[in-house]
């Protein structure tokens, strides 16, 4: 869910819903605002933000300069107005927004009931305005301390007290929120694009610090109510890089953005030709003593960390572990003094992510974590943190924030390896060019464009697409195959080409798609052996291989080929006609590509 809030000298309503239309990407199911003129007013609506502004447009507006907004990705009760943020205390006096998940809400609310609070939502939100106001004695932080004391689980709040027409509060637990401050209002955000049209001077949160909104000043403080001094942080990035620019979706500005992005990733790591990880605190001697290496991620930044597997095995010759933030955060892991913890995350919030973030440091092993956005939780929570500078991303499917991913796990695979003694200087040089050469190599693969939309076209009616690699072929077929079945709603499998005939090969019809991923040299012939396994039970087969490696074009429907590069460097290149391949799927079949049904980008639940 995305949150803002505004007190200052202007109208709230347009501030707030513009605000909304830049944190979508967080969830898109339905939406409410609650602005403070005469009184406080609540609108809300089911549906994207459109059907709110619509809403508030019929009503002629809703006046006052002081308000709240939500963007909600439904937990607790379906989408539906009723659902929707903001929620309001029975009597009315108070209104809340809230991202995160309150995990006692069910015990709060009995307790409530029993004092004769009827509740009107199924969301465990609810709570948190009855709760307050049944708190409440006229002093909005007193309460907003007592609210805290009683509930359990994730928060960032933002709270209007119809009693209160010139400040209201907010605070955060375990969920993103930052103050944007400036000479003609002050704002609450749950990300930066919100607020970036009005500022760009901002203060990040901490756990329960407790924030006072007025239209000249924003006061921050600790449970003690003891004020706390904060830096203030300052975007460097423009609104520019958060719009679309021409492009019809985020997507296809951000895959078109992956040069760039990778380029602005690698070259600063890059001293003559040498890998210079210097915001790494690792001395030599600690890279040389890493006993084991464990990658946590969710989704496509799991996919980075498969491909980190292969290449840091490889390269480094470390053991890699990779695990789903959901599971590693349960499983009681195994982890040793001298094992290092590499989270993966694009948005640095990813609730799961973050709480396998404090296992593997609870357990007091060292965590260096790949994120983009900067100053982040994940960011803020590890020793060290190596960025990915894709710059933002908006579209929930991610491309370029993948592919930094990536990006980075190779350069920890050069330099540990280098370090380690396992890549000699000489090689290491070889593949240093041939990762420089990546953003180029893309350029040239996006002369696919027009071939991938075709094939794409002729391809959108699939009932099924499965994709099979081996190796780092394997690693990418995952990332392909999610980008295809989330934004295109295409059922589709990744699945190591060996394995197939052991079961899910009983699943080829005559005609069925699979996309054969042949880009590993040394497991070439053993691909196109699988695509003649599929072929004979009547698979329609798309082979990528590379340039050069024609003799796959005998057996396979069709053959995009990638430029000539190192095996282990193909999961950049691989991507790219995939990408494009599930974007135009998406578009031929109608799909809204930047907010494909039931996601979010930023998922800051459990
Ligand atoms: C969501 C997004 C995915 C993303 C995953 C992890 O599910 O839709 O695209 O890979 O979260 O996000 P993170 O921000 O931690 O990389």
């Amino acid at each position: 869910c995305g949150i803002v809030g505004y007190i200052g000298k202007a109208q709230a309503a347009p501030i707030l819903i513009k605000g909304l239309s830049k944190l979508e990407y967080r969830g898109y199911d339905s939406a409410g605002i609650a602005v403070f003129g005469d009184q406080v007013q609540v609108v809300k609506a089911k549906g994207r933000l459109a059907e709110l502004d619509e809403k508030v447009k019929n009503m002629g507006g809703v006046k006052g300069c002081m308000g709240i907004g939500h963007t909600r990705w439904a937990t607790h009760g379906a989408p539906s107005d009723k659902n929707a943020h903001p929620h309001t205390s029975m009597n009315g006096r108070i209104s809340v927004v809230h991202n995160g998940i309150i995990e006692n809400y069910i015990q709060l609310k009995s307790e409530l009931e029993k004092q004769g609070y009827v509740f009107v939502s199924e969301t465990d939100t609810e709570v948190i305005a009855q709760l307050f106001d049944s708190l409440y004695n006229g002093d909005l932080v007193d309460t907003l301390i007592r609210v805290i004391g009683k509930v359990r689980g994730s928060y960032a709040l933002g709270i209007v007290c119809s009693e209160k027409p010139d400040e209201f509060v907010a605070v955060r637990k375990d969920s993103p929120l930052l103050v944007g401050i400036s000479e003609d209002g002050n704002y609450i955000a749950s990300d930066i694009p919100a607020v970036l049209e009005y500022t760009k001077d901002y203060y990040l949160l901490n756990d329960n610090e407790i924030v006072v909104m007025k239209k000249d000043g924003v006061t921050i403080l600790d449970l003690d109510k003891n004020e706390i001094k904060k830096d203030i942080y300052h975007v460097d990035w423009d609104i520019s890089a958060a719009e679309k620019g021409g492009y019809d979706y985020f997507m296809m500005k951000e895959i078109m953005e992956q040069p760039k992005a990778l380029k602005a990733t690698i070259s600063p790591r890059l001293d003559n030709g040498q890998i210079v990880l210097d915001q790494l605190k690792y001395t030599d001697e600690d890279i040389k003593n890493i006993n084991r290496i464990h990658i946590v991620a969710c989704g496509s930044a799991w996919h980075a960390g498969i491909v980190g597997k292969y290449v840091i095995e490889d390269l480094a010759r470390i053991p890699v572990e990779v695990d789903l933030a959901s599971e590693f955060r349960y499983r009681n892991p195994i982890l040793n003094k001298n094992d290092v913890c590499i989270i993966i995350s694009q948005s640095g919030e990813t609730a799961d992510t973050l709480a396998a973030l404090r296992e593997a440091k609870r357990q007091g092993i060292r965590i260096l974590s790949i994120v983009n956005v900067v100053g982040s939780s994940i960011a803020r929570d590890s020793d060290d943190v190596l960025y990915t500078w894709a710059g933002p991303e908006i579209a929930v499917a991610t491309t370029k924030g993948y592919s930094t991913q990536v990006a980075l796990m190779y350069l920890i695979a050069l330099k540990f390896g280098q370090v380690r003694g396992c890549v000699s200087a000489e090689e290491a040089a070889k593949l240093v060019a041939e990762l420089e050469s990546v953003p180029e190599k893309i350029e040239q693969l996006f002369a696919l464009d027009g071939k991938m939309k075709e094939l794409a076209e002729g391809h959108a009616n699939a009932k099924d697409v499965f994709i099979i690699g081996r190796g780092i072929d394997y690693a990418v077929a995952l990332e392909c195959s999610l980008k295809l079945k989330e934004i295109s709603y295409i059922h589709s499998e990744a699945y190591a080409a060996g394995e197939l005939k052991h079961g899910t090969i009983s699943l080829i019809e005559e005609g069925t798609l699979v996309v054969a991923i042949a880009t590993q040299d040394t497991l070439y012939e053993k691909l196109v052996s699988n695509v003649k396994e599929v072929k004979a039970r009547g698979a329609n087969v798309l082979a990528i291989a590379k340039e050069g490696n024609t003799e796959i074009a005998e057996v396979a429907d069709e053959v995009i080929y990638i430029p000539a590069i190192d095996d282990r460097f193909t999961a950049s290149l691989d991507v790219i006609p995939m990408q494009l391949f599930a974007y135009y799927v998406a578009v031929a079949r109608g799909c809204d590509v930047d907010k494909p049904r039931n996601l979010a980008k930023s998922v800051t639940v459990e």
